[in-house]
């Protein structure tokens, strides 16, 4: 078999075969979500209690800047929680349904022991997520790693929480890469900075972040 005829079944094979892939390949993390607008009231900001804001935080050409120091007080007076400069999601504290948090994290090489995203609030215990940069890889916690090598480099997170289904889901640069069981609901929002690990933490600790959305279904 030769020809045209041959040469046309050939491309239209190959065609429903690309096509395959693109539609494999186009399948992106907020497919069915619908973006929650937000403004810079829903922004709210934690860093420790006495210093001003200037001095861990900055936001230039689209891109929070925070960081904090291992010996930096907590961000509450009364608190004996770690240090942390953080962007708390405000106004959009959830207890159900399916939302979605979106962003372009950057980690300077240096930083460690570092909790970078969170969901707070939980049925039992203060987080239902955590992702914590360990010498330049991301971890659940501190066990499960989710990804590596992320050291001065942008990479796009999308965490979703379906509340209903008590599940956890996080893509990094839109491949998933964690999924799992959350901690019943709460009083739930998602955070983003850096906040202190209990063990193994970098004097100094950044992170960056920009495009921040949040989705919901
Ligand atoms: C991070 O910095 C250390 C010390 O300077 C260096 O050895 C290491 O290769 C760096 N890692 C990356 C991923 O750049
Ligand atoms: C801290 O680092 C030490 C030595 O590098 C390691 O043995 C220990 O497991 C680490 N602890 C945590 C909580 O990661």
């Amino acid at each position: 078999m030769n020809g045209p005829s041959y040469y046309s079944l050939v491309f239209l094979v190959l065609m429903s075969l690309l096509k395959d892939l693109h539609v494999f390949c186009g399948a992106d993390p907020t497919d069915g979500f619908t973006p929650v607008p937000l403004t810079e009231s829903n922004f709210e900001l934690q860093k420790p209690c006495d210093v001003q804001l200037e001095e861990r935080y900055s936001y230039e050409n689209g891109v929070h800047r925070l960081w904090v120091y291992a010996d930096d007080k907590p961000h509450d007076p009364n608190s004996y929680t770690q240090p942390r400069t953080e962007i708390q999601i405000g106004g959009l504290d959830y207890s159900s349904g399916v939302w979605q948090f979106q962003g372009y994290g950057f980690v300077p090489n240096g930083t460690s022991g570092t909790t970078i995203v969170q969901i707070h609030g939980a049925a039992h215990g203060a987080t239902t997520l955590i992702l914590r940069i360990y010498n330049g890889d991301m971890r659940y916690y501190s066990s499960d790693l989710v990804a590596t090598d992320l050291y001065d480099k942008w990479f796009r997170v999308n965490v979703i929480h379906d509340v209903d289904g008590g599940k956890v889901t996080v893509f990094i640069n839109g491949i998933k890469n964690l999924e799992t069981k959350d901690q019943g609901p709460g009083d739930l929002h998602f955070k983003c900075g850096v906040y202190a690990a209990p063990a193994n933490i970098s004097y100094y600790m950044e992170s960056r972040w920009r495009d921040i959305k949040i989705y919901k279904k």
